[in-house]
């Protein structure tokens, strides 16, 4: 029986100072598994199985669940190809809470995509499956933004190109950095986390958006860790969003005192990250974020890095 099983990870979008355009894979260095699996299968009919410890929180009706739209999608697009139509069963370990500024949806759209573009011989190009994974994930959020699905598909840092072709370019990562991620247990919905944003910002907003991101790109490219540390601040949604996250203001001032370079919201939230160079203070960081930061008993930390690889489908 033909089976294709499909791992993608976390990923934090915007980095503080790329709203939008640009987002990170996420890898635990102890090797735990962070991100959605989804499994397809040969069947006689089409069905979609739940598990992991987050299934509880999604509809109980499977035609509502992202992966059955994916599914449907894919077929949608293959039909328009010419191509023949798979019939499978799938199932989803949903192991990425909902709603955590993680990239739990990508985490699911991105496997789901993955797994069936490579049951089917991979059918479509990187180009053509990713802008298939960014109009789901839109269908979310409310908007079109890939710095969730691009990074988790593509693994690194990615940032994207506004282009059809390629949308993304990668960026060189600095390798001695950890990125302590923290979830709180709490849930904001991006649609709503984007609401509260102005819809216009001032020009001198956009010059300093601008200017920060042209630095970090360049101080990624000469290796320059301290310059690439020094424009990682969010004017875009942080000032906005925070608001959203109760302790956020302690859990920045306890990170920054205690040896981050950087530190800032996940996405839209709830899930901060802390930069460090030093392992021990990453633990430490995420040592008191759990103490601190963590609302209830969802809630979680790891020191992670940013792996090379994203999606992976066996
Ligand atoms: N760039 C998006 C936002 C990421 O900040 O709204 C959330 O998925």
């Amino acid at each position: 029986m033909k089976k294709v099983s499909a791992y993608a990870p976390a990923s934090i979008g915007n980095v503080s100072l790329g709203f939008d355009v640009l987002g990170a894979a996420l890898e635990p260095i102890d090797g735990t598994s962070l991100g959605d699996e989804v499994i397809v299968e040969q069947a006689t009919s089409f069905s979609l199985t739940v598990s992991g410890p987050f299934a509880h929180k999604l509809p109980a009706d499977p035609d509502s669940n992202i992966v059955t739209r994916c599914y449907h999608y894919f077929c949608d697009a293959l039909a328009l190809n010419g191509k023949k139509v798979p019939v499978v069963a799938m199932t989803l370990n949903k192991k990425l809470p909902i709603g955590s500024g993680l990239g739990s949806s990508a985490s699911s759209i991105v496997a789901a995509f993955h797994a069936l573009n490579a049951y089917s011989d991979n059918v479509f190009d990187e180009d053509t499956l990713l802008a298939m994974m960014g109009e789901l994930e839109g269908q979310i959020s409310g908007s079109i933004h890939y710095d969730n699905v691009a990074p988790c598909y593509q693994g690194g840092m990615t940032l994207m190109t506004g282009a059809t072709s390629p949308i993304t370019v990668k960026l060189p990562v600095i390798k001695d950095w950890f990125w302590v991620a923290c979830y709180s247990g709490i849930s904001v919905s991006t649609a709503a986390a984007r609401e509260i944003l102005p819809k216009e910002i001032p020009v001198a907003t956009a010059l300093t958006f601008g200017r920060q991101l042209g630095v970090f790109v360049h101080a990624l490219h000469a290796g320059d860790a301290d310059m690439a540390a020094s424009v990682m601040q969010d004017v875009i949604a942080e000032p906005y969003r925070k608001s959203l996250l109760p302790g956020f203001d302690e859990a920045r001032t306890f990170s920054m005192e205690n040896g981050a370079l950087a530190f800032g919201i996940s996405g839209s939230g709830p899930t901060v990250f802390a930069v460090c160079n030093d392992e021990a203070q990453a633990h430490q960081i995420a040592q008191w974020l759990d103490a601190n930061y963590i609302q209830n008993d969802d809630g979680f930390s790891h020191v992670c890095r940013i792996p090379a690889q994203g999606a992976v489908a066996k």
